[in-house]
């Protein structure tokens, strides 16, 4: 990509990539079938879709764990699965597996051993890793009696080691309860904020709505949607209440609406264009009393619906 005249390379770039797993019977499934995307530098991604609908198949061909059957998959510039590319690459599997019997500080001393790194440098690592992710208390207690939430916190921890400057996160969010929902967007807010670039994978859409810059939707292993927030969630429709309305104002209003209820005092009047917004609101001047004029954004979990509708058709 080239921004005004300076060359910025993209974290992540895919190009018609493609899975075809094969069958016990002869059979073939193309999890991820024909992707297209890219993710700029500084990014929190969200990748989203149904149980099944390939995420995780694609993570690992970003990873360089799974061999494409078609498609280019580029990772910080280069090939996915190129071994500079992977030193600066991390990865916290869907469901990751610890030994329940160490303690937070053993499991991470463990994997900082695995990076060579000597006794004070992981003792430094360890205490800031465990200060990043929330754990400095419980460094010392045994994995048994972390809650879930904790766990995922150690498996970021765990991910961070080698200071990394794309992490992909592959469901974090799932399972945890509310707390642990919010104590992990709030974690991957932090990434970004120091410069990170975090792809996160989610069958469940609010979970990460709040911290992602950019999502995409797929759905059976095909790219149903991509864009930001702004671009994803159109404004829908738009609710004017109103009180003490003068006698008429109900079918002055009609032409302009989508429709209008009236409830007790209330008159509520859903208008589903800008600029019917602004024509209702010059009619109603003058002749009630406006109590809110409320735009009801569609959230991502209505437009994911909406496509994993469509798509079954
Ligand atoms: N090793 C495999 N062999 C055959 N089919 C697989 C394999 N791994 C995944 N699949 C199939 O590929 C599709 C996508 O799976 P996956 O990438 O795990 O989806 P997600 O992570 O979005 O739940 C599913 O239909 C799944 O059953
Ligand atoms: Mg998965």
């Amino acid at each position: 990509m080239d921004i005004g005249g300076k060359s910025v390379a993209e974290a992540i770039m895919v190009q018609g990539l493609k899975k075809v797993y094969k069958g016990a019977l002869g059979d073939s499934v193309a999890a991820v079938d024909d992707l297209n995307f890219q993710v700029d530098q500084g990014q929190i991604f969200g990748f989203i879709g149904p149980n099944g609908a390939g995420k995780t198949t694609t993570i690992k061909m970003l990873l360089g764990l799974l061999f494409p059957s078609s498609g280019k998959a580029m990772v910080l510039g280069k090939p996915a699965g190129d071994i500079e590319a992977k030193k600066r690459i991390s990865y916290l599997p869907e469901s990751p597996y610890f030994y329940e019997h160490m303690t937070g500080v053993e499991v991470l001393d463990f994997y900082c051993k695995l990076f060579r790194m000597d006794g004070a440098t992981r003792k430094r690592r360890i205490a800031e890793l465990l200060e990043q992710v929330g754990l400095t208390q419980d460094g010392k207690r045994s994995l048994r009696q972390y809650s879930k939430g904790m766990l995922q916190r150690i498996g970021v921890a765990q991910a961070l080691i080698n200071d990394p400057d794309l992490l992909f996160l592959d469901e974090p969010t799932s399972g945890l309860d509310p707390i642990a929902h919010k104590d992990i967007q709030d974690l991957i807010f932090s990434l970004k904020q120091r410069g990170k670039s975090v792809f996160v994978s989610s069958h469940q859409l609010s979970d990460i709505e709040s911290v992602c810059d950019r999502v995409a939707i797929i759905n059976r292993g095909k790219l149903v949607k991509i864009g930001s927030m702004e671009e994803l969630l159109h404004i829908g429709r738009t609710v004017i209440t109103v009180t003490k309305a003068k006698e008429n104002l109900s079918s002055e209003v009609k032409p302009l609406a989508e429709r209008v209820s009236v409830d007790g005092e209330f008159m509520r009047i859903y208008v589903d264009n800008e600029e019917n917004v602004h024509n209702v609101l010059d009619t109603v001047r003058g002749k009630c009393n406006l109590v809110s004029v409320v735009p009801q954004r569609q959230t991502l979990e209505d437009l994911f619906v909406e496509i994993v509708r469509e798509a079954r058709k």
